[in-house]
């Protein structure tokens, strides 16, 4: 019958051949925690890119709903739920990238850090899976506090052997989001012209807007800049203080998720000078991890930008992050050596 047809899995496999004949060069994609506040508006979001021809919806409550809801967006992805943990190793065989929303937000009162204990045994399973389902996908990790999930996630990944530095990407594309979005208000631009470096971490004053290197090229007051950078370094909090106890950031983290894995499929699928801010393994300053510009490839990052001129201001700021950043950093790598 026609429900049948949309239901069961073998016509899923139908209409994925039939895709894959028109030639459209689709992507496997998963989302882990795809239930949640920033997981339910990526999924939408994602259902509706052209380079993904199949979409996983992974999450410990709900999937089954948020499937059916999805599913019926008349646009090419397949997707497929899968639900509780006996379900992640076939949410994850096959993926070409794997978005990690999973975990708790904070509310008002708390810092990234605090959501540390919950998150860092969510992310910890969850990269053991990624192990052993596809060791070769691309990770784009988004679950607080990411100045630590993402050296966890390394961690597991080199006791598994299967680190490969290049495809583990921590999501800061949000900061760069706000960047743009404040800066543009500040110089009465449209935000789509404007185009902020933020350098270093996810959390207070580890986000590094480079005001400096603002383009188009600007002169911001130092009253506009201070004014900026804690705007900016504060943004998280400010929608979490909104909010009012009812979590954070989801609607504009998952458009942001979304330019941020766009980019990284359009680079898997060989377009050139694909560059992006994130958080990743890094020899730009002396820490093990730190986030900046970088060029996306076929094998994730194939290319780590310095930070350039920074002015005096900045300088300042740097050191501030270093500080803040390598106790997170190795926060994390201990969690999964002790
Ligand atoms: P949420 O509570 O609404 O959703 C989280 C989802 O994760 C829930 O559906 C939950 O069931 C699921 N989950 C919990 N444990 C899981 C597990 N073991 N496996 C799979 N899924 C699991 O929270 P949210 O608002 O969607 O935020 C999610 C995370 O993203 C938080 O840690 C938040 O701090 C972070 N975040 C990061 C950024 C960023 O810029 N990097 C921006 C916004 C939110
Ligand atoms: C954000 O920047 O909005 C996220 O990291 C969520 C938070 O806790 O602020």
């Amino acid at each position: 019958s026609m429900n049948n047809l949309q239901t069961e899995g073998s016509s899923n496999f139908r209409q994925e051949n039939c895709r894959a004949k028109g030639g459209s060069p689709g992507f496997k994609v998963a989302i882990l925690g795809a239930a949640g506040g920033v997981g339910q508006p990526l999924a939408m979001l994602m259902k509706m890119n052209p380079l993904v021809s199949v979409l996983h919806l992974y999450d410990v409550v709900n999937t089954p709903g948020v499937t059916a809801d999805i599913s019926h967006m008349d646009t090419g992805a397949v997707v497929r739920g899968f639900l509780g943990q006996q379900q992640l190793e076939d949410a994850l065989t096959g993926m070409d990238l794997v978005i990690i929303p999973a975990g708790v937000p904070r509310k008002p009162g708390m810092t990234r850090d605090d959501l540390f204990n919950i998150n860092a045994g969510i992310v910890r399973t969850l990269c053991e899976g990624i192990s052993k389902c596809c060791p070769m996908a691309i990770v784009n990790l988004i679950s607080n506090p990411v100045n630590s999930t993402v050296p966890i996630a390394a961690e597991v990944f080199k006791k598994a052997g299967t680190y490969d530095p290049r495809r583990l990407l921590g999501v800061t594309m949000l900061d760069v989001v706000r960047a743009n979005t404040f800066v543009a208000e500040v110089l009465g631009l449209d935000p789509r012209d404007v185009d902020v470096p933020v350098v270093g971490g996810h959390a207070g004053v580890t986000i590094l807007p480079l005001l400096s290197q603002v383009k188009p090229p600007c002169s911001l007051t130092q009253e506009e800049t201070e004014y900026l950078t804690s705007r900016i370094q504060n943004g998280g909090t400010e929608v979490v203080e909104a909010k009012a106890g009812a979590g954070s950031a989801t609607l504009s983290m998952a458009y942001a998720a979304v330019k941020f894995a766009d980019a990284c499929l359009r680079a898997l699928r060989g377009d050139a000078s694909v560059i992006q801010c994130a958080f990743v393994s890094s020899q730009v300053t002396e820490l093990p991890f730190f986030a900046s510009r970088v060029r996306l490839g076929r094998n994730g990052v194939e290319e780590i930008y310095p930070l350039g001129p920074l002015n005096e201001y900045e300088r300042v700021g740097l050191e501030k992050a270093k500080k803040e950043l390598g106790g997170s950093i190795e926060k994390g790598v201990s969690f999964v050596r002790k």
